[in-house]
């Protein structure tokens, strides 16, 4: 008889999109993980887990210390860090860290296109990062992920303002995938024995066009929103104007770039493999935004009422 795994599971990023999922995930499965966050901000993972706090840190030899402290006892890590300018380098930090801690099974979020060579700055970090774990652990596991179906949620405020979904990327047509079914096929690896490099590129169940998703919008909310098909110029300033920091629209742009050169089309049936189950469509979370979205003010009511 083979003797139970001994160790913890951890899960960096978890209060954020898919850390909470997977928290949600795990839970659902019977176990409890350790949420690593940042100083303070233990009340705010949203499910059974116990917060372990301490930052990602800035990559020196301090840092790794301190946070290989707080994967003691770690025996499978979920590695998400944030959409940063230097996000290389924060997942840097946390591999450094895993590999000091002894850590057996790292499973790294990644992305679609993740390159070291790549222009694009996302999937140029992913790519190194992708390369120093695999000097680092054996054990890993990478995920690679297309562009989440949750990011409709950030499109709120221009179907507020003008009921539209405003993005620069033409009859582009991308495979959504849903953090929940990213969560589920991430749940069964940190659970699973440590893997040994395996990548597996994740997308929705098909790729869809922006006007296809503002019609599913409709469908599911009754409120008429179209896709205005914008100028880079203008989506850079209407991210901007949202108060999106310059680098990180500019780094939008770049993958934005991407799904008009089709290069987010891909379908794969990895997610189905993983989790046993075919991955949501994108009407699912259309559906759970309804309620939002009817309760947005109409276009031009707030100009109507100065
Ligand atoms: N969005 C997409 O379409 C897409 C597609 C493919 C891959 N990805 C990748 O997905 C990842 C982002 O996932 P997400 O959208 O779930 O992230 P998210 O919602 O932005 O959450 C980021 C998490 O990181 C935590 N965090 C930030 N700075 C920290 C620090 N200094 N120390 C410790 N924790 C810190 C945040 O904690 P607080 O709550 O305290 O801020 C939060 O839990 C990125 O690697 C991105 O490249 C995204």
């Amino acid at each position: 008889m083979t003797a139970a795994p001994t160790g913890r599971i951890t899960v960096t990023g978890a209060t954020g999109t898919l850390g909470t999922a997977l928290v949600r995930e795990l839970a659902g499965r019977g176990h409890r993980p350790l949420a690593l966050v940042r100083p303070g901000r233990g009340g705010a993972v949203a499910g059974p887990a116990d917060p372990v706090e301490a930052d990602l840190g800035d990559g020196g030899p301090e840092a790794v210390r301190r946070l290989a402290g707080a994967l003691n006892g770690t025996r499978a890590l979920f590695l998400l860090t944030p959409f940063h300018p230097r996000q290389d380098l924060l997942q840097r930090t946390v591999i450094e860290a895993a590999a000091a801690a002894g850590v057996a099974h790292v499973v790294k979020l990644s992305a679609l296109g993740a390159d070291p060579d790549s222009p694009v700055l996302v999937h140029r970090q992913h790519g190194l990062a992708e390369q120093a774990l695999a000097d680092r652990c054996p054990g890993r596991t990478v995920l690679r992920p297309n562009a989440f179906t949750q990011n409709a949620a950030q499109w709120l405020g221009t179907i507020a303002s003008r009921g539209a979904v405003l993005l620069p990327v033409g009859r582009a047509r991308v495979s959504m995938v849903d953090v929940r079914d990213i969560a589920s096929a991430a749940a069964t690896l940190l659970t699973g024995p440590p893997g040994r490099g395996e990548v597996h590129e994740l997308t929705g169940p098909r790729a869809l066009g922006y006007a296809e998703a503002a019609e599913e919008l409709t469908a599911a909310s009754g409120r008429e929103i179209r896709y205005l098909d914008v100028s880079e110029d203008e989506a850079r300033r209407a991210m901007l104007g949202a108060g999106v920091p310059a680098w990180a629209a500019a780094a939008r742009l770049q993958l934005y770039a991407t799904y008009a050169a089709g290069e987010a089309e891909t379908v794969t049936g990895t997610l189905r493999e993983l989790t046993g189950r075919p991955p949501r469509p994108f009407g699912e979370f259309a559906r759970s935004l309804a309620e939002r979205i009817r309760a947005l003010p109409a276009p031009g009511a707030a100009e109507a009422a100065r």
